[in-house]
């Protein structure tokens, strides 16, 4: 059954701003809430919107927490392409979020296990993920979970395909450098959120949107599960819906 919320907006600033909406919501309600962040070109508008909502006295996150999705293994928190600093340059550093409330997985964890466990008890001990962001990858990935034969469960270390790296390979200087592995929340983690808001923006991501919620329920397009989830909100642009 497809309980899904779909909103068509006209273009990425819009959807930027009706994603900055539910984020403007939830921390007038719950103002020490936790939210669950992405990275990539989809969620820029949604950042700026939200650094120019609390300039303008909208909101305050002096009390929000955040927990990123996901980093590039082997990458220091300070190297330009990693997804700290993403996080650093397009959200934490314009806006009132104390930095011991923001985590990232440590690119550079030496035992993994313990850092995945660790990312995952941290987000419990917070209360869990009230609203997570979402974007899409062209092969449905959430997170860094990839299409695969099952649904990974937990914060862990995946491979990346050629795929994502091909997609990726624009902020880096070349492809040799996309790392080729990532530590990413699972797909359990992320259905554990107790609202989730997706954006979806641009022509190419067409095929998989639709794919997504409209087709079967399977490890092969990971976001798919997302239609079992009770409290999902899809908002995409007029391109990204160009199957209509
Ligand atoms: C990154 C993440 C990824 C991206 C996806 C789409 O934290 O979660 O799943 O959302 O790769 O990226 P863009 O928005 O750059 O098309």
């Amino acid at each position: 059954m497809l309980h899904v919320r779909m909103i068509k907006a006209k273009n990425p600033e819009e959807v930027g701003k009706i994603a900055a909406d539910q984020f403007e919501a939830l921390i007038h309600s719950k103002p020490a809430c936790v939210i669950g962040l992405a990275t990539g070109s989809t969620p820029l508008p949604l950042y700026r919107e939200l650094i120019e909502r609390e300039r303008a006295g909208k909101i305050d996150f002096t009390r929000v927490r955040s927990a990123n999705l996901d980093e590039y293994k082997g990458l220091a928190p300070d190297h330009p392409q990693s997804y700290r600093r993403f996080m650093q340059e397009n959200l934490f550093d314009h806006i009132s979020i104390r930095p011991e409330n923001t985590i990232v997985p440590d690119g550079l964890a030496e035992d993994v296990d313990a850092m995945c466990r660790g990312y995952e008890e941290k987000i419990e001990n917070w209360g869990g993920v009230d609203l997570q962001l979402l974007g899409i990858g062209h092969d449905g990935h959430i997170g860094f979970n990839e299409p695969e034969d099952h649904f990974p469960v937990m914060t862990h270390e995946v491979a990346l395909t050629e795929m994502t790296r091909e997609a990726n390979k624009r902020f880096f200087d070349s492809i040799d450098e996309v790392p080729t592995a990532a530590f990413t929340m699972g797909i359990g983690t992320v259905m554990a959120a107790k609202k989730i808001v997706m954006v979806v923006t641009g022509k190419d991501k067409a095929d998989i949107l639709y794919k997504s919620f409209f087709g079967p329920v399977t490890p092969e397009v990971p976001a798919s599960i997302l239609q079992m989830h009770p409290d999902v909100t899809v908002i995409f642009d007029e391109a990204a819906c160009s199957w209509e």
